[in-house]
């Protein structure tokens, strides 16, 4: 996996550069064709005199459509290298696991302010309302982990039941949609004095068995080209199992929500190089 973490990461790198040379000079094209655009409405104002060569050419290049589509293209360019980025910053997180420090922390504030950062897409958006989030806290102690990589995982699990409650709620009606609200249940418990439980419950469409055993394989996705990456639960997989020597597993029916539960120990053992012993 080191190997390849490697190679990843160091493509992560490479895409990185030349992407923000592009996204970061769209904003100035956007900027510059508005300009021109400006000028010629200028020319147009102050020299009306019609010149047939000149109408000619407009025709023959369909001038109005052009200048209409150059703002939308250059829109779906950004859209585009969002995308990019946002691949390439989940494949650095993916690959570089190992340079992040471990820490004692409080969880709950971890897992608050990932809901805070969360916040534009759990508030009421268009006709979809408010999902509602409610947090059942135990009496927790401070919890030795990879904080920062243990935020990605809230954020990984979170951000997924709000992709399906999104989706759950786009297929209701709004009178369906107000009898059954679209919540999300954070859950945490000590467990034998040592070990931590937290889980992470959405009530919207479940998940189908037959998936269930792939959720976790790089880049598995069930969501639209362009909208998943399929990296999120695998991601997690690998900072739960093998950094924090826990287990995450999905428990979910059909109709019925999912859940997903995280289970480590609070005191990480490691070896000589970091790596984790905890049984
Ligand atoms: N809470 C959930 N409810 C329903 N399906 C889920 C949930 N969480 C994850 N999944 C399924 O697991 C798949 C993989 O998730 P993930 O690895 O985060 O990739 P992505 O979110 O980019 O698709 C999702 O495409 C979805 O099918
Ligand atoms: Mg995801």
């Amino acid at each position: 996996m080191s190997g390849l973490g490697l190679m990843v990461a160091g493509v992560a790198h490479e895409i990185n550069n030349p992407v923000n040379f592009i996204h970061g000079n769209l904003h100035f094209a956007q900027e510059y064709i508005d300009t021109l655009l400006d000028l010629i409405a200028l020319y147009q104002e102050q020299c009306p005199d019609t010149n047939s060569d000149i109408d000619q050419f407009k025709k023959v290049i369909d001038y109005e459509f052009i200048t209409k589509d150059l703002t939308k293209v250059i829109a779906s360019m950004k859209v585009g290298t969002d995308r990019i980025q946002e691949i390439v910053q989940s494949l650095s997180v993916f690959s570089r696991l190992d340079e992040a420090e471990h820490k004692i922390v409080d969880i709950h504030e971890g897992i608050d302010s990932t809901l805070l950062i969360l916040k534009h897409r759990i508030k009421a958006i268009s006709d979809r309302p408010e999902i509602k989030i409610s947090k059942d806290y135990g009496d927790l102690p401070k919890i030795e982990c990879y904080a920062g990589q243990l935020n990605q995982v809230f954020m990984n699990l979170i951000s997924n039941a709000i992709d399906a409650l999104d989706e759950w709620d786009a297929k209701r009606t709004s009178q369906e949609r107000a009898e059954e609200l679209a919540q999300i249940k954070i859950t945490t418990t000590l467990i034998d004095e040592d070990k931590v439980l937290i889980v992470v419950h959405d009530n919207g469409p479940g998940i189908p068995e037959e998936i269930q055993s792939c959720l976790f394989d790089p880049f598995f996705t069930t969501k639209a080209v362009g909208k998943g990456t399929g990296l999120g639960l695998s991601i997690s997989y690998q900072i739960i199992i093998e950094k924090h020597a826990g287990n995450l597993f999905c428990s979910s029916e059909l109709g019925h929500g999912a859940a997903f539960h995280i289970e480590f120990s609070r005191l990480l053992v490691l070896d000589r190089n970091g790596i984790c012993l905890t049984e």
